[in-house]
């Protein structure tokens, strides 16, 4: 039986498949709680403090209406307005907030600060993303892939197209060997993750059944993919002067109509963990558009816009997994 009161999710690393799937499971249930109207709450006077570094529209949310659904608080301390990191050190902050909160979210740069928080807040410390790892868009990941194919995880194959070192990509590498799946990335060699973290990927990959590949050649790459997933070329924290070579490195690796016929499949599912540069309405879209001449990025809007797109689904269970978690790991 699986248990994970009192747990942290840092990484995926730290989670085994059953685990994951009991995750993936306490999430349908609680998402068809609340559709039918019955979800009870298991998180009344627990508070919850939601520490963000970079900015958020989902995980912040996702956060914020699990936590109220469940009968928890939250506060929410952004980049500025709290003493984190220019007056006060992580594991000060750390000893403060746990004195407080019976847990905590934490988006931010540096792993090693996640890390910080949770070896001395004493409470439950949850990644909401660093420039390393973003554990719990993978869960609500894995859970529309549930809800859109019809096979278990460990049967569908999940290509990644893109910068392969991106923090959501290397994060779906870890969480698809946990459960056995096969995944690959196609992205340019320069972009790979580095041998050590691959070697580790595909021996646990195999060891649950699945595999993981990386490939240059997008094309066939995708080739009998259930699902093909993307992220942007430029992750929040990178140095803007790298998007004149991300965009030449990367162009090759645009998801377009064409690159969804390569996979030979009818039902091929586009995901992306949003947001997404697919046109350029945005403010910095236009900026690209006017530096680079070009109006879409890692998708295009064609793409984005069609029956094959997911990716709000894949937004909605945001919510649903990160109620899962909380439940999961302080929940009565
Ligand atoms: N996908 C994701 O984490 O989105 P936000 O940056 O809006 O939280
Ligand atoms: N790779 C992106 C993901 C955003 C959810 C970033 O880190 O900015």
């Amino acid at each position: 039986p699986v248990n994970l009161h009192g747990r942290n999710v840092l990484t995926l690393d730290d989670f085994s498949g059953a685990e994951i799937r009991y995750l993936l499971r306490l999430a349908a249930e609680l998402k068809a709680a609340k559709q039918a109207g019955t979800e009870v709450p298991r998180l009344a006077r627990k508070n919850i403090a939601l520490i963000f570094e970079k900015d958020s529209t989902r995980t912040r949310s996702g956060f914020e209406v699990a936590a109220y659904d469940q009968g928890a608080h939250v506060t929410y301390i952004g980049p500025s307005g709290s003493h984190i990191g220019h007056k006060e050190t992580m594991k000060d902050t750390a000893r403060v907030l746990g004195r407080m909160y019976d847990a905590i979210e934490f988006r931010g740069f540096s792993q090693h600060q996640a890390d910080v928080l949770a070896a001395y807040a004493g409470v439950p410390v949850y990644n909401g993303l660093t420039d390393e790892a973003h554990p719990t868009q993978v869960l609500a990941d894995f859970m529309t892939m549930r809800e859109f194919t019809h096979k278990h995880l460990s049967d569908t194959t999940l290509v990644f197209v893109g910068e392969g070192r991106d923090n959501v990509a290397t994060s779906l590498a870890i969480g698809a060997a946990k459960v056995g799946m096969d995944m690959r990335l196609a992205s340019p060699r320069s972009l790979w993750p580095d041998d050590a973290f691959c070697d580790r990927v595909r021996s646990m990959a195999e060891a649950n059944g699945g595999s993981f590949r990386l490939d240059e050649d997008v094309n066939a790459a995708v080739l009998g993919a259930d699902f093909v997933y993307t992220d942007v070329w430029l992750s929040m924290g990178e140095n803007e002067n790298a998007w004149r070579e991300r965009i030449e490195l990367l162009t090759p690796y645009r998801v377009t109509r064409a690159l969804m016929a390569a996979t030979r499949r009818p039902h091929t599912k586009f995901m992306h963990c949003l947001p997404a540069f697919h046109n350029a309405e945005t403010e910095v879209g236009q900026d690209i558009a006017r530096s680079y001449g070009i109006d879409c990025m890692e998708v295009t809007d064609e793409v984005f816009e069609s029956a094959a797109s997911i990716v709000f689904d894949q937004a909605e269970n945001r919510m649903h997994t990160i109620k899962a978690i909380l439940v999961a790991t302080i929940g009565a």
